[in-house]
């Protein structure tokens, strides 16, 4: 569905050149349900612009699809944009003065659909949203979970391929967020491909497949936690050496231990990371990787890993 390669995208700021997107590659298979995690100013709206057509890339490629839209037109991105993707945004971004049903409308009018057919693909997308009672309130007259509703039955109704949400709960109360990420989960299920940024671990665990993403890179999440445990067992090392002390724990100060698949386990930092960051076993991975990704000190790891 989505193949980018080398995806760079840059903001020239006075004299200097900022690289928001790094060389990211990027491959998403049809029917997925990706997260892309990652803190503010990492690059994930960026990201998520030229995924949705809505900017080009500096450099790389982009195949959504099997078409190839690096190359074309602003109006033909526009064509494609309206006829395959889906967005959901953190404001909703409804119009005040539409009501429900006109905000669903809208992109339908833009693809040229005739009115009948109009009326009955809105009518459908806000039943499937359990809103056919409120087709009439404006967004001032609906609650915020309500309001991303509209916004959900507006992305489905022109039945897109992809939807791409960029925090879509993060507005949200926990219970109406609790009902959008199942409607999400309910897409998935009939067929739509899923791309979804957010800032919570909880939420990015519910995907099927998660990413990270940090100054402009993207990365596995598991292979963000190895570099980032990697970090911490060097400057752990470094530091121990510097004062000239034995470190504590059995397995300090040593080379990290292997795996047996050859990869260097996570143990050196174990004894002295805070919880969720000790050595990984498989059928605990996944809780860990959450618990350590929501600690501050993951986020610096991660980034002295790439400085080395
Ligand atoms: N139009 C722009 N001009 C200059 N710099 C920009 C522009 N848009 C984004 N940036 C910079 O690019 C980097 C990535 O920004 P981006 O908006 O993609 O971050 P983000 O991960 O979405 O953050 P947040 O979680 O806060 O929304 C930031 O350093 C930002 O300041
Ligand atoms: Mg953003």
């Amino acid at each position: 569905m989505i193949k980018m390669t080398g995806i760079v995208k840059r903001y020239q700021m006075g004299s200097e050149v900022l690289e928001a997107l790094d060389h990211v590659d990027l491959q998403v298979e049809q029917r997925e349900f990706v997260a892309i995690i990652g803190p503010s100013g990492s690059g994930k709206s960026t990201l998520m612009n030229i995924v949705g057509c809505l900017d080009y890339p500096d450099e790389g490629e982009y195949i959504l699809d099997g078409e190839d839209v690096s190359q074309l037109s602003p109006r033909q991105l526009a064509i494609i944009r309206n006829r395959k993707i889906g967005f959901i945004f953190q404001q909703f971004n409804l119009l005040g003065k539409l009501t429900a049903y006109e905000n669903v409308e809208l992109p339908l009018i833009y693809q040229g659909v005739p009115l009948t057919q109009r009326k009955r693909l809105v009518t459908q997308a806000l039943e499937r949203v359990g809103l056919a009672d409120r087709m009439k309130h404006r967004p001032n007259e609906l609650s915020g979970g309500q309001q991303q509703r509209v916004a959900i039955a507006r992305a489905l109704s022109t039945s897109p391929a992809l939807i791409l949400a960029d925090e879509p709960t993060g507005n949200l109360d926990s219970k109406s967020g609790r009902e959008v990420m199942e409607m999400l989960h309910q897409l998935n299920q009939q067929g739509n491909t899923i791309l979804l940024i957010t800032h919570d671990n909880d939420i990015a665990m519910e995907a099927g497949r998660r990413l990270a993403i940090h100054d402009g890179k993207i990365f596995s999440s598991e292979e963000y936690l190895k570099q980032a445990n990697e970090a911490r067992a060097t400057r752990y090392r470094s530091r121990s050496a510097g004062i000239g002390a034995a470190p504590a724990g059995e397995n300090a100060g040593q080379p990290a231990a292997e795996n047996p698949q050859g990869e260097p386990a996570c143990q050196p930092a174990a004894q002295n990371a805070p919880v969720g960051m000790s050595g990984p076993e498989p059928e605990q991975a996944q809780p860990r990787m959450a618990a350590a990704q929501a600690d501050p000190e993951y986020k610096a790891a991660g980034r002295e890993a790439r400085q080395a």
